[in-house]
Parts: C-alpha cells; sequence; structure tokens
C-alpha cells in the first residue's frame, strides 16, 4: 500500500517498508442498498474488513511501523478497544519490535485479544475504559520507552488516508457522502485528509460529505460531551472521550457532514442485513455505517435524511473490521445441531424439516 500512494506519504527513500500486503480492499457496489436510496443513487461498501489483520488499521499500521523501525524504536505501545491492537501486534512481529497493548478487560471481541496473543504482544488488561487506557499510554509514550501507535501518532492518520484515494481512484471521483463508524474518530479525520489531498491535486472534482455515525450510549461527539461510562455492543467504538474529537469536528463542518447515533438493536439488525443480503460479514461496530444509511433511509423527521437527496448521488460507507473477530453475540444466537444418521435419506429428510 505504502508502494501504491509513496508520494502522498510523508516518508524518506531509505525508510524500510513493513508491509503484510494491506489496502486495496474491494469496493462492492450494493443494488439493494442503491434501491433502499432510491433516486437513482448508488451505494457502495468498502469492506475493510479483508484487510491482513481483518480491519482498516492496517493502512495506518504499515506506516506507523515502518517510521518507528526507520527511527530504532524496541517498543510499541497502544491502548485499544481490540483492532488496532491485532493490528499492532501483527506489525510489530513482522518488523521484529516487541509490542505493548493496553485493554479494557473484559470489554474486548474474543477474535481481537486472540489475535494480539497469537502475534506474541505483552497484553495489560486494566479495570478501566479504553479512555483509561488511553490516558496510562499517553504518558508512558511521554517517557520515551515506547513509540505510541494509536491514532495519536499521525502516522497512522496517513496510512489510513489511502482509503479515500483507493476510492476516488476506483470511482472516478470522490463520492457525494461517505458514511462510517466513529470511534476515537481516526479514521473519519484521515478519510477526509485523503480526499482534501486528492482535491487538491486535482485528482477528484469534489469533496464528500462526512457523516459519522456513533453508539447511542457512547456518543461523546454527538452529545458534546465526555461520556464517562460509554456502553455498547459495538465494543470497537465503545469510547467516551475520542482523541480526534477536534479533528473530527473540523472534518463534519468542512465537508457540510453530520454525526448521528443509532441504537444497538439498529446495529446488529444491519450486521444480519449485511450478512444475508450482501454477502458481506462484519463486526457490529462496522455495521454502523450501514443501520446509519439505513436511518437516513427511513425516517423522514430525522435531522438529517436522504428522501431528498440529489437524484444520481452516490454513497460509500466504510465497513472497518472483520465479523469473525466477535462472533460472542452470533453464537449465543446459534442452535446446538443435532446430528442426524450419515444417509442420503435423512439427509435428504433434514433438508426438508
Ligand atoms: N470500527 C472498528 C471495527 C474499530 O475497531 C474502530 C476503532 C472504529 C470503527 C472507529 O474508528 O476510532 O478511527 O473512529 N477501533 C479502535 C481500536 C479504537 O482500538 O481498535 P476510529
Amino acid at each position: 500500500m505504502i508502494e501504491c500512494y509513496r508520494e502522498f506519504l510523508p516518508i524518506s527513500p531509505a525508510m524500510p517498508i513493513i508491509s503484510l500486503g494491506e489496502g486495496n480492499t474491494p469496493l462492492i457496489h450494493s443494488p439493494r442498498l442503491s434501491e433502499r436510496v432510491g433516486r437513482g443513487c448508488e451505494v457502495f461498501v468498502k469492506n475493510e474488513g479483508v484487510n491482513p489483520t481483518g480491519s482498516f488499521k492496517d493502512r495506518g499500521m504499515t506506516l506507523a511501523v515502518s517510521k518507528a523501525a526507520e527511527r530504532g524504536t524496541t517498543a510499541l505501545i497502544c491502548a485499544s478497544t481490540g483492532n488496532t491492537s491485532a493490528s499492532a501486534a501483527a506489525y510489530a512481529a513482522r518488523a521484529g519490535i516487541s509490542c505493548i497493548v493496553i485493554l479494557p478487560a473484559g470489554k474486548i471481541a474474543t477474535g481481537k485479544v486472540l489475535q494480539a496473543f497469537v502475534y506474541g504482544a505483552k497484553i495489560v488488561a486494566i479495570d478501566g475504559n479504553f479512555d483509561d487506557a488511553l490516558r496510562i499510554v499517553r504518558e508512558l509514550g511521554e517517557t520515551g520507552d515506547f513509540t505510541i501507535v494509536n491514532s495519536i501518532n499521525p502516522d497512522r492518520i496517513a496510512g489510513q488516508k489511502t482509503a479515500a484515494f483507493e476510492i476516488v481512484d476506483e470511482l472516478g471521483d470522490a463520492p457525494d457522502f461517505h458514511l462510517l463508524p466513529v470511534g476515537n474518530a481516526g479514521n473519519i479525520t484521515a478519510y477526509w485528509a485523503g480526499y482534501r489531498e486528492y482535491r487538491k491535486g486535482d485528482r477528484s472534482t469534489k469533496l464528500p460529505a462526512m457523516i459519522g455515525f456513533q453508539a447511542m450510549n457512547a456518543a461523546p461527539i454527538f452529545h458534546r460531551r465526555i461520556i464517562g461510562n460509554p456502553e455498547t455492543i459495538a465494543s470497537a467504538i465503545r469510547i467516551g472521550n475520542p482523541a480526534n474529537w477536534k479533528q473530527a469536528q473540523a472534518a463534519l463542518i468542512e465537508s457540510r457532514g453530520a454525526i448521528d447515533i443509532i441504537s444497538d438493536e439498529s446495529i446488529l439488525a444491519a450486521q444480519k442485513w449485511l450478512a444475508q443480503q450482501e454477502g458481506i460479514f462484519v463486526e457490529p461496530a462496522s455495521a454502523a455505517s450501514i443501520a446509519g444509511l439505513f436511518k437516513w433511509c427511513d425516517s423522514a423527521d430525522a435531522a438529517h435524511s436522504f428522501q431528498n437527496i440529489r437524484k444520481g448521488s452516490r454513497i460509500v460507507c466504510t465497513v472497518t473490521g472483520h465479523g469473525l473477530k466477535d462472533p460472542d453475540v452470533i453464537i449465543g444466537r446459534m442452535t446446538e445441531f443435532e446430528p442426524i444418521a450419515a444417509t442420503v435419506m435423512d439427509v435428504r429428510r433434514a433438508i426438508e424439516r
């Protein structure tokens, strides 16, 4: 990915590139979502779940870890709701650098802890939430013993903006609207930086409105106040005091975008819909952009709505992480499968039942 967009990235020719083949993710046209919006609009899903560690974090991590390796860093550190830690651990392993991850105990999806563990990171679970973990990481970073690879590291944002480049390259122009989940607000900051940079370089003729979605009980930007006890089933975006709050606010204002909230129920419904209607399995946080799209299509009286959208508008929804990372809710819903006799007759009967 770095090689692809070298001219747009803050790198020296000598920098070692620590890559696992991230980026170049599919931009999937969705006829069903397009129909839902109506007015000849086209909806595309940017599936970031197919990155090497299953989330968009890999785009920022390849650059942050490459730069850290160039500087001779010996240890990375991050706070995480799960995906950043999985990605940091993998790229650290690849670079031969050690990695420490600080996680809110009991609030990380199973697959993500498993990833940090298998890539060999030192895992420290705290009795606190993501915001507490990030506060600790910031302090530890100041000692100079560690390189912080959260999105407060500008290299993370610079790497992640390449997702916007890919979208413009593929569509031939920027979309009219870009929808995505918002947690620590690094990604919305990165996309907006990418779109602006491409516009400035005349690679696009317009800029999208950036539309962010937060979970109803973890929505500090929407409510304009720090949330002390954020709660949501979408644990990846369970954040009450986003580090990139100011930058996200600027993106929302400059792009004439908006921030909105969605319920946990609507997130789970959108996750199921996307899997069963489009064959795209995402984690709950990622389904926030789809839940948000439905909200904007359905509620005529919402503060914002797609009901009077310009005909033929193009909408991109980023889905940020793979569904297999967070199987717990779904496993809870699955029924036991009673085995039957291994004969064609029994199997046929079971199919017809
Ligand atoms: N979706 C997923 C799957 C995430 O893991 C995150 C953030 C977001 C959306 C929100 O992105 O923070 O840039 O606004 N996960 C971070 C982590 C906080 O630690 O993995 P954001």
